[in-house]
Formats: C-alpha cells, sequence, structure tokens
C-alpha cells in the first residue's frame, strides 16, 4: 500500500514537472522575436573546424562591426564530436578543440556574442559523427552545462522517425535544463515543417543545402540562390515574430558570388525576413563583401519587429517586385534574376503596394537601400535600371 502511495506521488510529481515545461515557456519564446543573426562555420570551413579559428572570428565579429550591426550568436556546425564515452556522454575532438567547448563558450560570452552548437535528431550527423537520437536529455543537459544559446538540430540517419516528434523531443529536452536555448531545425523541408514548427523550434530550414552560385539545378541535394528564392517565397503565411522559415545560412562571399549576386542574396534574404547566418571566412571578407553584410539599412528591413515576411507583389518572369510591411512603412526590392538588364519605371503614387498595403494617401519617402540615398516623395513615378541578378532595394517610410 505504502509502496504504491510513493509510486502514485512520484507519478504526480512527474507529471507536474512535465506539465511546468509548458508554463515556462516565456524564456523560450522570447528568444527570437526577430530574425536571429550571427555566423556559422559549415559554408567556409565545412569539417575543417578548430578553436583557433573559431576565436579568430569571434575577435573579428567584435572588431569588423558586424557585433554592432546585430550579428550575435556564434555557431559552430558538424564535426566538433568524435564518440561517446562509457556512459553516453558526447566526447569533444581533442585535437580540434583542446580547451574544450565550455572554454569556447566562455570565450564567446567573454566577448559579449552567443555560442551555439550543431547535433543531429538521427542517430549519426550528416558528416558521419554521433548523433543525438536516445541521448536528448543527456545532451541537452551537456549544452546548457557549456552555456549553449543556440542548438541546430539536422536530420541525417533519421531514417523511420517521425519528424514532429523528434523535435519535440529535443524542444522538451531543452527545455528542462531551465536554459533558454534557441532550436533551428534542420530537417530541410522535407515534412513541411513551416506546418508544424511554430512552438517546436524558432526557425526551420524549408530547403535542401544553400550553393554559392546564383542560379543551377539541384546539385547533390543543394541548390543556388535564385533557386532557394523560388522555393522560400510561397511560405510567407507561417513566418512571424518567434518563427521563422529559414532559407539556410549566408552564402555571401563565397564560391563564385559576383557583387551583385551577393547583393541581391543577402537583400532577398532580409525581404523574407530570414535568419542572417554569414557563413564567409571573415579572415579574407573583401571590402565590398563585408559593406553588404554591415549594410545596416537592409538589416533594419530584416529586422523589422512586425515579423512580415516579404512576398512577390509584381512578376514579369524572371522580373519581379516584392514588397514587405514594415512597422513604418515597406520595403520594395526590383529584383531580376534574368540574364539582361531591367529598365523599369513604377508609379508610386496611389500605390499601396498589394499585400504590404500601406495608405497611398500618406506621405511616404523613398530611399535607396543600398545607395543610401534618399530620392524623394511617393508622389510620383521612379526609373530604375536593375542590372541582371540584381536588385533595387528601398524603404518607403511614413513621413
Ligand atoms: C546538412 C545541413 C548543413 C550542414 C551539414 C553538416 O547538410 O543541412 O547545413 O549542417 O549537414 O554536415
Amino acid at each position: 500500500m505504502k509502496r504504491s502511495i510513493l509510486l502514485l506521488s512520484a507519478a504526480l510529481l512527474l507529471a507536474s514537472s512535465s506539465m511546468s515545461y509548458g508554463q515556462g515557456k516565456e524564456p523560450y519564446t522570447g528568444l527570437a522575436a526577430t530574425p536571429p543573426m550571427g555566423w556559422n562555420s559549415w559554408n567556409c570551413f565545412a569539417g575543417d573546424i578548430n578553436e583557433t579559428k573559431v576565436k579568430e572570428i569571434v575577435d573579428l565579429i567584435v572588431s569588423n562591426g558586424m557585433k554592432d550591426a546585430g550579428y550575435e550568436y556564434l555557431n559552430i556546425d558538424d564535426c566538433w564530436q568524435v564518440s561517446r564515452d562509457e556512459n553516453g556522454k558526447i566526447v569533444v575532438d581533442e585535437k580540434k578543440f583542446p580547451s574544450g567547448i565550455k572554454a569556447l563558450a566562455d570565450y564567446v560570452h567573454s566577448k559579449g556574442l552567443k555560442f551555439g552548437i550543431y547535433t543531429c535528431a538521427g542517430k549519426k550527423t550528416c558528416a558521419g559523427w554521433p548523433g543525438s537520437r536516445g541521448h536528448e536529455y543527456q545532451d541537452a543537459i551537456t549544452y546548457a552545462q557549456w552555456g549553449v544559446d543556440f542548438l541546430k538540430e539536422d536530420w541525417c540517419s533519421s531514417e523511420g522517425q517521425d519528424a514532429l516528434y523528434s523535435y519535440s523531443l529535443m524542444r522538451d529536452a531543452l527545455q528542462a535544463t531551465g536554459r533558454p536555448i534557441l532550436l533551428s531545425i534542420c530537417e530541410w523541408g522535407s515534412n513541411e515543417p513551416w506546418k508544424w514548427g511554430n512552438g517546436v523550434g524558432h526557425m526551420w530550414r524549408t530547403t535542401g543545402d544553400i550553393m554559392p552560385f546564383f542560379v543551377g539545378t539541384v546539385y547533390w541535394g543543394g541548390q543556388g540562390i535564385a533557386e532557394i528564392i523560388e522555393k522560400n517565397a510561397d511560405l510567407y503565411p507561417y513566418a512571424g515574430p518567434g518563427h521563422w522559415n529559414d532559407p539556410d545560412m549566408l552564402q555571401v562571399g563565397n564560391g563564385n558570388l559576383t557583387y551583385d549576386e551577393n547583393k541581391t542574396h543577402f537583400s532577398m534574404w532580409c525581404m523574407m525576413a530570414a535568419p542572417l547566418l554569414a557563413g564567409n571566412d571573415l579572415r579574407k571578407v573583401s571590402k565590398e563583401n563585408l559593406e553588404i553584410l554591415l549594410n545596416k539599412e537592409a538589416i533594419a528591413i530584416d529586422q523589422d519587429p512586425l515579423g512580415f515576411q516579404g512576398r512577390r507583389y509584381y512578376d514579369y518572369g524572371d522580373r519581379e517586385i516584392w514588397v514587405k510591411r514594415l512597422t513604418d512603412g515597406v520595403a520594395v526590392c526590383f529584383y531580376n534574376r534574368g540574364e539582361s538588364s531591367w529598365k523599369v519605371t513604377h508609379n508610386f503614387k496611389g500605390e499601396s503596394f498589394g499585400p504590404a498595403a500601406i495608405n497611398p494617401g500618406n506621405t511616404y519617402t523613398v530611399r535607396d537601400v543600398w545607395a543610401h540615398k534618399d530620392l524623394g516623395l511617393n508622389d510620383r513615378s521612379y526609373t530604375f535600371d536593375v542590372p541582371s541578378h540584381g536588385v533595387v532595394m528601398l524603404r518607403l517610410t511614413k513621413k
């Protein structure tokens, strides 16, 4: 009898503590009020990471203006882990990170930045290292002890797993630690995470891996910038504060992208309220590419507190006009993915910009976000030359 009372109270205790996960959601839901910003190691270093390189990048983010521009998370991707010990605890690659992950996280925090790490919902990561399957709570505790602030969870070796169940399990494990940790769902859009991701993670990949070229067909599961934009475009109803569509990390400064293509890539990520995780080697960044990453006017469009994902307003085939409603107006982007330049005249007078639904009766200043120049008011037509694979991006602000 006594034993069954004991068992019953233990069961009640467990039930009440699991119920409190829901109630304890405040630190969790407030984590990504605007799209997360930072840097991730994968797009430039892949598996070739180590603590020296990562610390150099941290120092640069502080000294090159990126921290001031809003880049907050320093995230290491795959290949930091090698095995599990006899208790199942994840073992860090000592050759790459001789001081351990906690020391690295401490270093990142000492610079006023936040620290992110990578795992996989399946048994193995995409590079073949141990994943978190069956170790979710154990790993979450380890991450919390290290001071992790951001977790990207991948989807390799997940055969037979249910995505909603798997990611909810990690969400619950993270919440149980009591440390607010942003959860980035990385299952490449395979199970339409936009339909269930809100409340599970703070952002979810909508496509396969982004490649550092503008156009191109699918290439070992990845795709060029223009194709990713196409795939992410129609998912706008699902994004908003705390829950973002993630068209993947930035390739600005990587591969064969031209100056215009880098600008277009960055602009369209801002128009789509996408997370802005730079992925280039900041030790070698060109002046032009750094200026792109540091364009505070473009970043302000991405980070607008309304959290409205911009959308296509006009579609002339390879030439499109995109609009994003802002708290005090609208961002308008003339996007030319065609092979020749586009001379476009658009009348701003009486224009409500469709889904952005501004009141055309109000007066707005029209500003060119890349030229950093006020052009005039919304009382007339404007003509622009939009280069091939390029953009003209404007901000209309209510006077
Ligand atoms: C997958 C992800 C990438 C990267 C690699 C690491 O391909 O989509 O973003 O994390 O795994 O192996």
